[in-house]
């Protein structure tokens, strides 16, 4: 785990909650084409848990990733100042899974680099990193800024 994470910490209890909760949301997914189901959990620095699955398209490049449909629920619920601790992703397939570039970019939008990432490794293992080590060097919304 990097430094950043460790200043970000969470009890293994948290870890595991979340990461439960980013299982069971995965039982919801809509993804009959690739047949991946995959769950996410955000634990918002308020201390509240919102969870979303992956919602594919026939129409294919239209799917929504879980990550993503939890940022979505996540901001029609709280509104648009919702700011990330942690992020936990799991999947029923039993596979080792990272957030897609796509997500990391998207769960940049709302948290720093010292988010903390729970993600599933090979052979079932429960991994973490954070945020800024899955995308150094986001394009961040100063950037938009005219010099
Ligand atoms: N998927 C996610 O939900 N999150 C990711 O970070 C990676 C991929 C979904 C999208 C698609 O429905 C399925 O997994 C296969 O790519």
């Amino acid at each position: 785990m990097s430094s950043a994470a460790l200043a970000n910490p969470l009890s293994v209890a948290e870890q595991q909650h979340l990461r439960e909760l980013a299982h069971a949301a995965a039982a919801n997914s809509y993804s009959p084409y690739s047949h991946f189901r995959v769950g996410a959990a955000l634990l918002l620095t308020d201390g509240s848990i919102v969870t979303g699955c992956n919602v594919e398209n026939c129409s294919y490049r239209l799917t929504s990733c879980a990550e993503q449909a939890a940022i979505a629920r996540a901001v029609s619920e709280r509104g648009p100042s919702i700011r990330l601790r942690a992020v936990a992703v799991a999947n029923l397939n039993g596979s080792a899974s990272m957030p897609c570039g796509a997500c990391r970019q998207t769960l940049s939008e709302f948290g720093d680099d010292d988010v903390v990432i729970l993600y599933p490794g090979e052979g079932g293992s429960g991994e973490s990193t954070t945020l800024g080590a899955l995308l150094p060097h986001a394009f961040r919304m100063q950037f938009l800024e005219p010099k």
